[in-house]
């Protein structure tokens, strides 16, 4: 299900939904229209509807300059991995001109995200975002695409992040310093460095925050705090470049959840084993709530575990896992455990 098909839902009770408003604003000015021609104001029901052609056109105009088409150049940094080489692959899909900024290229052809990126049409760039001459020669790309290609620079997506986990006081002042300087300068350095082409294409900076913005957690303070900088940045920015018709967007990714798989995990006398659960699908097992999931989402999951006369009579410990298409557990819970006689 896509983001507009969750605010609105589907069919035509959607479709309703979605125009109800502009329909309702269309059918009350025209019968004004009608109204007015009919007694005798034919002059102004004219006017009335030279101006309201003109706001429909000019409405029409500016939403379909919002969607991605093929002159559109959109650049990306850190797309190597990740979120930066699933937004490029999905410009470049949707139709756009996409140039991947990537912090190496790999020496090994045909092993790696950049091949597979460059085999969908996606041009390549070298940018490292801490370094100022490699993020000069990615600016002299960008203006050399543009101008051989006759493309706009529709919107530059600061992805590029780097994130070292561990506590405060274990972290040496080099990591606070390398994750500073590529978090919150690298993305200031470039984003300065492309100004002039984004304020001459009217483009979009969309810089790519966290939730540890705004809620920072422990084992992540120092990257917490780039992000942070980076949304209060974003937010002087964004004011700052409106007068030049540039946008500013920061973005905070949210993993939704498609599928939950069961796993379960049994520790008898110290030895775990992988238990073969019958119901691994955990989707069927949502008594409210239904697959996918987003964050913020909540569902009640009910197990059942079926116990055979065979198992011996032993005190066991039952983990439980629900996990992601990526494997990843998104709940887990552990239970002690005895099989007795009925
Ligand atoms: N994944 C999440 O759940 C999540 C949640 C919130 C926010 N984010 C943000 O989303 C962005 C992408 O994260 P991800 O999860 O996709 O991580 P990722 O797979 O590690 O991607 C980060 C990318 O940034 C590149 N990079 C690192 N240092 C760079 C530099 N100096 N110059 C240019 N590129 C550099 C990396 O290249 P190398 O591999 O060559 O170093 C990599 O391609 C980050 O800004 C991250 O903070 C992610």
């Amino acid at each position: 299900m896509n983001s507009m098909e969750k605010v609105y839902g589907s069919g035509w009770a959607a479709w309703w939904r979605k125009h109800s408003i502009a329909l309702q604003i269309g059918t009350t000015i025209s019968c004004n229209i009608a109204y007015l021609a009919d007694t005798g104001h034919t002059r102004k029901a004219v006017t009335l509807s030279m101006i309201l052609l003109g706001g429909t056109t000019l409405y029409c105009f500016f939403s379909r300059r919002r969607k991605i088409n093929a002159r559109d150049l959109i650049v990306i940094t850190g797309c190597n991995s990740g979120l930066g080489y699933s937004l490029a692959m999905h410009c470049r899909a949707k139709g756009a001109m996409v140039l991947a900024g990537v912090r190496e290229i790999p020496t090994v052809p045909n092993s790696n995200a950049v091949e597979i990126l460059k085999n969908k049409g996606v041009i390549v760039h070298q940018v490292d975002i801490a370094d100022e001459q490699s993020v000069r020669d990615f600016r002299h790309k960008v203006k050399e695409l543009l101008e051989e290609r006759q493309l706009v620079l529709r919107a530059l997506v600061n992805n590029a992040g780097v994130m070292v986990f561990g506590e405060f006081e274990w972290q040496t002042q080099k990591l606070a310093e390398y994750q500073v300087n590529v978090n919150l300068l690298g993305t200031m350095r470039i984003t300065r460095e492309l100004m002039p082409i984004l304020r001459e294409n009217h483009s979009r900076i969309i810089t790519i925050s966290s939730h540890c913005a705004n809620e920072s957690l422990p084992g992540i303070s120092i990257y917490g705090a780039t992000k942070a900088a980076l949304l209060a940045w974003t937010t002087s920015l964004r004011v700052e470049v409106r007068k030049y018709g540039v946008e500013v967007v920061s973005f905070i990714p949210v993993a939704d959840t498609e599928k939950l798989t069961v796993s379960v995990k049994v520790t008898i006398m110290g030895v775990t084993i992988s238990y073969p659960y019958p119901y691994p699908n955990a989707c069927e097992s949502l008594t409210n709530g239904k697959c996918p999931l987003s964050k913020g989402d909540s569902a009640t999951y009910s197990a059942l575990m079926p116990i055979s006369k065979n198992y011996p009579s032993l005190r066991m410990i039952i983990e439980f896992s629900l996990n992601d298409e990526n494997n990843n557990s998104q709940v887990c819970f552990k239970i002690d455990g005895q099989v007795t006689d009925p």
